[in-house]
């Protein structure tokens, strides 16, 4: 069991602020843990389920955040963006402000599942090319593609600024219109490309897996939600299995 921490520390660590900052805003009676109002900036508490209530917001303590996110179209998902808002903004403050960042990014026409966490290691292990970890993206085209155009996605890619081709790792029709393809490593726009490269083209993009994780079909555009135990024990396990 974790050792008890100070109610000021634990709210620095979730993000609500400065230690000066949050020390005030229990100082202001705007704290409660499990329901109860706490009153001393250094009173110690138990880490282990607890449910923060700050400003009248319920808060889950996670000592690291892992997050999936449903990303909409026309944002970008980097801090300083150029043209549309930071998929960011749409995060509550908290996570900003303890340095979330999106696990590999989706361009701002894109739409779909992102990856999101203040987890150096685990993001280092889900980015790194080494890994092979499969993202399944759901291309839609102006013409269905062809078995030959498919053929050529698994036979590999040559892009332009690479003599390494890519490879598609799965490719499955959905619909006349919709494939749905894996690839495991996220060079510039390449799914664009590689599709561009056999002749056809990108109308929608959308990411429906990583890995072993698949968008929950409840999780609404511009929505987030915590990953669990088990949803970080299935992402392990898709390091290396491609
Ligand atoms: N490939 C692309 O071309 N765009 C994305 O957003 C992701 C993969």
């Amino acid at each position: 069991m974790a050792k008890p921490v100070s109610i000021e520390k634990i709210l620095f660590s979730q993000g609500f602020g400065t230690r000066r900052y949050c020390s005030d805003l229990v100082y202001a009676d705007l704290v409660k843990v499990n329901g109860l109002l706490v009153e001393d900036p250094e009173e110690r508490i138990a880490t282990e389920g607890l449910i923060l209530n700050v400003e009248g917001k319920d808060w889950e303590y996670h000592e690291k955040a892992y997050i999936a996110f449903n990303k909409p179209p026309n944002y970008e998902c980097s801090h300083k963006t150029t043209h549309h808002p930071s998929v960011y903004s749409l995060l509550p403050a908290p996570f900003v402000e303890r340095g979330l960042q999106c696990i590999g990014r989706l361009d701002y026409d894109t739409t779909g599942l992102l990856l999101i966490s203040d987890d150096g290691q685990f993001i280092h292990k889900m980015t790194t090319p080494k890994k092979n970890i499969g993202k399944v993206y759901e291309i839609t085209t102006p013409d269905p593609m062809t078995p030959s155009q498919i053929e050529h996605l698994l036979n590999g890619v040559i892009l332009d600024d690479d003599p390494r081709p890519c490879y598609a790792t799965a490719c499955k029709q959905v619909s006349d219109h919709i494939l749905a393809m894996t690839i495991v490593e996220g060079r510039y726009h390449q799914v664009k490309r590689m599709i561009a490269a056999v002749g056809n083209h990108v109308n929608q993009l959308h990411r429906a897996a990583i890995g072993a994780y698949v968008m929950p079909q409840d999780l609404a555009e511009g929505q987030w939600r915590w990953l669990g135990s088990e949803d970080l024990k299935h992402l392990s396990q898709s390091v290396g299995a491609q």
